[in-house]
């Protein structure tokens, strides 16, 4: 019986990774199990970001070693993976199998020879490979929302970025196997589709027929999709007709997230991210010139080497300009491999929590600002879960924004209904739901009462 257990961290793309892979795994004939204990293959899907991934790995491999013994094999994938390759053997040599993202094509053999009993096998690509990972065997672990890589790899070399080196280069894949995947998957009746790349609107069909917004369209033209989302998109890339497409296809949800990173132009520069400032916030006018209330997330980095406090006010006072709906802010981390590791990490460890704790909070008021204007407001919303221990459900807005609302009748997980905003968190919504049939009950009319005031 070959039976497997896989671990994942990281982004998006990674957990989608971990989907196919787990697609490719049942294909071959193992079988999921639920505990590490009970699989012979225990498979570990790494990222390496930030912080102190390699040392966080060789952790968990260490806590894999007492495991030994049992007649189990151990793979390690994914970012960590390729960026330390056989040096992972060497520190943990129980490990049979390191591969990087951009070999999973070739797993199905990597897997018939870990079978036949090697135990040095890797797949390690260093930007050669043109290909792509394409399956139709994808475990979905969401039966509603069904993501769909369309490009992967990164030739951008941002300084502080290891995605170039652990990803490979730049490759998209034709839009009319995209378009196949999104009609395979809404005949499923998955009703929500995500896009995903590192750099989703960098998108170059191979075949030149579809643009990245005209490939946008077309996926929210397929029968039966409700939303479609992407993410991450980058501001060199980032077009005008994007916006435009979105105002002209409904199911495209309201929402770009465009990490900046820094609104110091001296600081993009060092970062080479190869846009200043004004040229950001170019696009983000035309975002706002939108018909559709546009709704604009974004990642800022503090205390990346030589980031003066006058940088720094420079990125708060872009987070005023913008209004975003929400920020992932990090401490900058030296990276191996990447150019910024050779600039010294010049900005204190405390400077850089401070400036992470004020960016957080003068975050967390321009939300409170921004979210009022749904008060009131009737939003559709997919629900997510639920109910919980007060009754409510959790579902999410176009905008990508967390509902919780009140609801007469349970509904169910990945259905759709309008709830209307009656109070609102930093990082939630509150409303009831109205469109549901509803019989009036004393928590809702309460609800209800509430609403009449605003
Ligand atoms: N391709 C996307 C981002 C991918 S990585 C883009 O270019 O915008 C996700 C986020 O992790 C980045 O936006 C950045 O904010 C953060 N990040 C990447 N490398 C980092 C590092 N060395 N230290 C701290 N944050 C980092
Ligand atoms: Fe990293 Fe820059 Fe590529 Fe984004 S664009 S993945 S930050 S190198
Ligand atoms: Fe991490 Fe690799 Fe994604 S480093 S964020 S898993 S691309």
């Amino acid at each position: 019986m070959k039976t497997f257990y896989i671990e994942t961290f990281g982004c998006q793309m990674n957990a989608h990774d971990s989907e196919k892979v787990v697609g490719t795994l049942l294909r071959q004939g193992y079988t999921q199990a639920a505990d590490e204990a009970d699989a012979t293959l225990i498979l570990y899907n790494t990222c390496s970001i930030r912080d102190k991934a390699e040392q966080k790995v060789f952790h968990r491999l260490n806590e894999y070693k007492r495991m030994q013994g049992e007649g189990k094999k151990f793979a390690v994938l994914g970012c960590v993976a390729q960026q330390e390759g056989a040096k992972i053997f060497e520190k943990a040599p129980y490990v049979s199998l390191v591969a990087g993202s951009a070999s999973y094509n070739h797993l199905p053999e990597m897997l018939a020879r870990l079978e036949a009993g090697e135990n040095r096998i890797t797949g390690l690509d260093d930007r050669q490979t043109d290909q792509t990972f394409d399956t139709e065997f994808t475990a979905r672990s969401n039966p509603h929302r069904g993501y769909i890589t369309i490009i992967e790899g990164c030739d951008k070399f941002c300084a502080y970025c290891v995605v170039p080196y652990t990803r490979g280069k730049e490759r998209s894949r034709s839009s009319a196997s995209v378009l196949a995947e999104a009609h395979r998957i809404a005949q499923l009746g998955f009703t929500e589709i995500q896009l995903l790349g590192q750099n989703v609107n960098s998108y170059r069909d191979p075949s030149g027929r579809r643009s990245f917004a005209e490939l946008l369209a077309a996926v929210g033209e397929v029968n039966g999709i409700k939303r479609v989302r992407f993410t991450t998109s980058h501001p060199r890339d980032f077009t005008r007709d994007i916006v435009a497409a979105i105002d002209a296809v409904p199911t495209l949800c309201d929402h770009v997230h465009l990490p900046v990173q820094s609104g110091s132009s001296n600081v993009l520069r060092a970062m080479q991210r190869e846009y200043t400032r004004e040229w950001y916030l170019e696009r983000i006018a035309w975002t706002k010139a939108a018909r559709r209330d546009i709704s604009l997330t974004t990642d800022i980095i503090v205390g990346f080497p030589g980031e003066t406090n006058g940088d720094f006010e420079e990125t708060l006072c872009l987070l005023d300009e913008v209004g975003y709906d929400g920020v992932y802010g990090f401490k900058y981390s030296p990276r191996p491999n990447t150019p910024a590791m050779h600039m010294a990490d010049s900005i204190a460890e405390e400077v850089k929590v401070e400036r992470l704790a004020t960016l957080n909070a003068r975050q967390r008021e321009i939300q409170r600002r921004n979210y009022a204007r749904h008060l009131g407001q009737v939003v559709p919303v997919m629900v997510e879960h639920g109910p919980n221990h007060r009754g409510q459900m959790t579902g999410r807005s176009t905008q990508n924004k967390t509902v919780n609302f009140a609801c007469e009748t349970v509904p169910a997980v990945g259905s759709y209904l309008d709830v209307r905003i009656t109070e609102i968190f930093p990082s939630s919504l509150l409303g009831v739901a109205v469109s549901a049939p509803l019989a009036p009950s004393p928590t809702l009319l309460a609800q209800q009462a509430l609403n009449a005031r605003i």
